[in-house]
């Protein structure tokens, strides 16, 4: 594979929603084909006709180079690469459809398989790369890319920086190729581990910090709880066997400050519902789209407790959201385990 940055690719995007639409505005604006497709038509017909998704961004006109389709098939269909994005509940059903269609694809390379999609895999708990390397086998090339990057300001090509992730070392570069730009900078690792486990625990976090706000404490305490949570999502990292230096980076700190603070964040706005005493069906009608930090908090409790990591903040999450513990409990909860933990210091 070429690794100039001027290549240009046929890419479909697997998932029209404000993340695959984001992304595929964004390498269609860096001169790549790019096909769309969605279990949603009405997306598709939307993008095809007005040229927008005024189901996500209501006054942003997509470029040209991104073309809806109303198959699957005829979106992969002699392309070099897939990115996949839809929700982390749905990602192996899609990771399935795109293998049944791997033969479509351009022939005279080995495919791609990108996804943004953060999070466990919603039946085993396994992270999505394992979801992958079942699926795929070594049949495509595979990566991931993460960071601190809000769709909404992503298609309005504002700077923002990610991590790529991929064990294929020799594409690596030519892949981070594909969405480098003047405004997006492209880290490259190996870390495959530390960079999902930063985007699929950080969420849970950011409902953390969400409640708290919600409850009138004040930025000591939601201080307190990024840096506390960060240390129990890296204790989770590093049993899976990630790298710490990874999840200082974009992808886990980076990703973990824009979630806990951003109030574009659907989590951040889910726990500020609920720690201002809100029921949660009433808060999740009135975010009106998909909260996947309610699944994340699931997984990454049950991923915790199986390799009998200590994450006490994700432990009350999960209570508050699942076995209705009162947030107010929960914090007095948190503050009563205080700093007599063997590992504090970290
Ligand atoms: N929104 C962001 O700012 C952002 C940024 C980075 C990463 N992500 C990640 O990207 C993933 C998607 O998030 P989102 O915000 O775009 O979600 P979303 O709810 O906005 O959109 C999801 C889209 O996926 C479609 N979909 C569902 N099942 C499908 C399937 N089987 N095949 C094809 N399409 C299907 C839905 O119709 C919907 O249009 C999540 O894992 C999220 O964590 C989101």
């Amino acid at each position: 594979m070429s690794s100039s940055s001027l290549e240009s690719h046929r890419i479909a995007v697997i998932g029209a929603g404000s993340w695959g639409t984001a992304l595929g505005a964004w390498l269609a604006n860096n001169g790549h084909t790019v096909r769309i497709w969605d279990v949603d038509q009405k997306i598709i017909e939307d993008i095809n006709h007005h040229h927008q998704n005024s189901q996500y961004f209501k006054d942003i006109e997509l470029p040209n180079g991104l073309q809806g389709c109303n198959t699957l098939e005829s979106a992969i269909e002699s392309c070099s690469a897939v990115v996949v994005a839809v929700p982390s509940r749905v990602f192996h059903l899609a990771v399935n459809s795109v293998s049944d269609h791997l033969h479509l694809m351009d022939s005279g390379t080995k495919p791609i398989v990108i996804w943004g999609t953060k999070g466990f895999d919603s039946e085993t708990g396994d992270l999505l790369s394992e979801v992958t390397a079942r699926i795929l086998k070594d049949r495509a090339t595979t990566a991931t890319i993460a960071g601190p990057s809000f769709a909404y300001e992503v298609i309005r090509g504002m700077p923002t920086g990610f991590h790529l992730a991929s064990t294929n070392a020799e594409d690596i570069e030519s892949v981070a190729n594909m969405f480098r730009n003047k405004t997006s900078l492209v880290y490259t690792t190996d870390d495959i581990v530390g960079v999902q486990v930063g985007g699929a625990t950080k969420n849970v976090i950011a409902i953390a910090a969400g409640i708290a706000d919600g409850l009138g404490f004040g930025t000591n305490t939601r201080a307190l709880l990024i840096t506390r949570g960060f240390a129990e999502m890296n204790r989770l990292n590093v049993a899976l066997g990630g790298r710490t230096e990874t999840l200082m980076g974009l992808s886990g700190m980076g990703d973990l400050l824009l979630t806990c603070s951003g109030d574009l964040s659907r989590n951040r706005r889910l726990g500020l519902g609920l720690g201002s005493g809100k029921q949660l069906d009433s808060i999740l009608e009135e975010i009106g789209q998909e909260v996947e930090g309610l699944q994340s908090a699931r997984e990454t409790y049950h991923v915790g407790k199986k390799l009998d990591v200590f994450m006490p903040m994700t432990e009350r999450v999960y209570r508050i959201l699942y076995e209705q513990l009162p947030p107010m409990q929960a914090a007095m909860e948190l503050l009563a385990i205080g700093p007599s933990i063997p590992d504090r210091n970290r």
